[in-house]
């Protein structure tokens, strides 16, 4: 198979141009090519969701992409997150701060392995942003969260605590209004 050139802006910095394989698939660039190996290659066919990042649209919305169906160069010129890119960091590197979901997902024991985390923390993520741009009614919280998360495989926990932590985030931030 052939190469081309990627580029891409990937947690905020330009990357690349660097000569890909057509049919490279993103899971292996971010491994591969970037030393990213946060996102996680779970079932390998699109159905886990453990290998999503997120796509910041030209629009200002954001949107959860699976990196194990999605070839690399589907990503050419776009801006991506991945769960490297949520925490803050000091300038050697070292996490400072975690992202409002990183935090609370911690604090209530979401997860047990992590391996679905990443996965787990983009959705929610996403789930903030976009009501942050429209918030929802208290009405309309648990649709939102089953909206958001229920296409994410978990093999150890009852994702109760995941959806509770979403739960919590989504009230803490003002995100969900009475009614
Ligand atoms: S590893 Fe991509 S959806 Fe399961
Ligand atoms: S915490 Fe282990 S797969 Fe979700």
């Amino acid at each position: 198979m052939a190469n081309r050139p990627l580029h891409m802006t990937l947690n905020g910095q330009s990357v690349g141009p660097v000569e890909v394989p057509e049919d490279l698939p993103m899971i292996d660039y971010l491994h591969e090519y970037r030393n990213l190996t946060g996102s996680r290659l779970g079932c390998g066919q699109g159905i886990c969701h453990a290998c999503v990042v997120i796509v910041d649209n030209p629009d200002g919305t954001s949107e959860e992409v699976r990196t194990c169906i999605t070839g690399a160069h589907y990503f050419e010129g776009k801006k991506i997150r991945t769960i490297e890119g949520h925490a803050k960091r000091d300038e050697a590197g070292q996490v400072t701060e975690l992202n409002p979901i990183q935090q609370r997902f911690v604090d209530e024991f979401a997860f047990q392995c992590s391996y679905c985390a990443p996965g787990f923390v983009n959705a929610a993520t996403v789930l903030v942003e976009k009501l942050q741009r429209q918030p929802i009614k208290q009405s309309q919280l648990e649709a939102a969260i089953e909206d958001s998360l229920g296409h994410h495989i978990c093999r150890c926990t009852g994702y109760v605590r995941y959806y509770s932590a979403t739960r919590h985030v989504l009230t803490d931030l003002g995100l969900v209004k009475e009614g």
